[in-house]
């Protein structure tokens, strides 16, 4: 497994899942957006929609609306228990985090090609020993890292499907944000799309694995 380090902690590995992994994880995923249909978050006060949609699976799902920005056991809008951590979700995290206690949180991102997210940190969990694990499935996005301040000089390396990147160690708080999807990069939701209604058919899906509460004493 290749393995790239772009700053201390941050480490990136490029096709991390084959194509028939990610088909597989596809999979698995139609079984989560069955179980937890994917919403649109909303800035917290202002209430403006993300460009994004999102769902979760795991103990805890991260959710954002006019109160702001939290982990929670349930769906907002249905208010059910989030679905189980897909398998081979739950064996990237063993493989890329070295960290032992499992992740209690996955968020999925969907973007369609239009679809972005300003830079900013992942700083509301309690438990920043453990890293945070991100897969990218779909078209490619361009994907911007700084540092550990807003204005820190960024850089931007392309995410494509199947590749992973962690943050970890002395990157866990970079800032990061996705500036822009690369329409028509990848075929692996236009062709999954045929069979399984419930995945988006185009567009970038991206899931970060994380650990929320603190688990060490
Ligand atoms: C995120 O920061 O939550 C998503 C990052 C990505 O889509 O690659
Ligand atoms: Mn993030």
């Amino acid at each position: 497994m290749a393995a790239l380090t772009l700053a201390v902690g941050l480490v990136y590995y490029p096709d991390y899942l084959n194509r028939t992994a990610q088909a597989g994880l596809l999979a698995q995923l139609e079984g989560v957006f069955r179980a937890a249909a994917p919403f649109t978050p909303r800035m917290p006060r202002t209430a403006k929609p993300f460009s994004v949609r999102m769902t979760n699976c795991g103990e805890l799902g991260w959710v954002s609306d006019e109160s702001g920005y939290r982990y929670q056991p349930m769906h907002p809008v249905t208010g059910e228990r989030w679905p189980p951590i897909p398998d081979i979700l739950l064996k990237a995290w063993a493989e890329l985090a070295a960290y032992p206690p499992p992740p209690e949180a996955c968020l999925v991102n969907l973007y369609d090609d239009r679809a972005r997210m300003g830079l900013h940190q992942d700083r509301d969990e309690e438990d920043l020993d453990a890293p945070v694990v991100s897969l990218s499935l779909g078209n490619t996005a361009l994907f911007r890292i700084g540092g550990l301040e807003r204005n820190s000089p960024t850089r931007s390396i392309r995410l494509n499907s199947g590749d992973a990147i962690v943050f970890g160690g002395a990157s866990r708080l970079i800032f990061h944000g996705v500036d822009r999807i690369i329409p028509d990069s990848s075929r692996l939701l236009l062709d999954q799309a045929t069979t399984r209604a419930l995945l988006p058919a185009g567009g970038r899906i991206n899931l970060t694995l994380r650990r929320v509460t603190q688990s060490r004493a």
